[in-house]
């Protein structure tokens, strides 16, 4: 499959489906997508994939949205947006990526271990102060956020 990574045109709307999936809060979304840098992985035109990247502190950024469409994943599109986040924040010049997920998100979990990030803590009870549904994942209730950064 061909598939294209690019920053997402000012022009073009703000694939909010996509974002839902990483994040079910929209209010949420609202409240980093317009200071966030936004790029999107393409098939033909049709955009697949997304990421969100937010400055945080000096040198850093964080990955605060990733996602891609459920009849596209498991064919390395998500692994290929992590890639390019690095490489955006490397010629940014920043000195550390992080990405935050929930405790009971294990395969992205998996997939941000496999690509080079390492757990540094826990945001105890993150989503039970932020979200006011709760959320279920692979049979287990989302409380916590693992973080994760990467020095670059
Ligand atoms: N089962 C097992 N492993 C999985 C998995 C699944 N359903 N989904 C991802 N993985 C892990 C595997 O380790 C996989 O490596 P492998 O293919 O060598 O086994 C690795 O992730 C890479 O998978 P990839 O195909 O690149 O990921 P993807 O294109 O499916 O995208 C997400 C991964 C997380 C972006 C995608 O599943 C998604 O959009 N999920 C919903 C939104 C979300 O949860 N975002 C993150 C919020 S923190």
């Amino acid at each position: 499959m061909e598939i294209q990574i690019r920053k997402l045109d000012n022009n073009e709307e703000i694939p909010y489906d996509l974002l839902l999936l990483a994040d079910p809060s929209i209010e949420i979304i609202n409240s980093y997508i317009h200071r966030g840098i936004c790029y999107a992985a393409y098939a033909d035109n049709e955009i697949v994939g997304i990421y969100v990247m937010i400055r945080t502190r000096p040198l850093t950024l964080e990955l605060v949205n990733i996602a891609v469409k459920e009849e596209y994943q498991r064919n390395g599109i998500g692994k290929r947006l992590i890639l390019s986040a690095i490489e955006m924040a490397k010629k940014d010049d920043s000195k550390v990526l992080e990405i935050g997920t929930g405790n009971s998100s294990i395969y992205q979990l998996m997939l941000y271990q496999k690509c080079g990030f390492r757990i540094v803590g826990v945001d105890k009870d993150f989503f039970k102060r932020h979200y006011k549904d709760k959320i279920i994942e692979n049979g287990i209730e989302c409380i916590d956020m693992i973080r994760l950064k990467m020095d670059l």
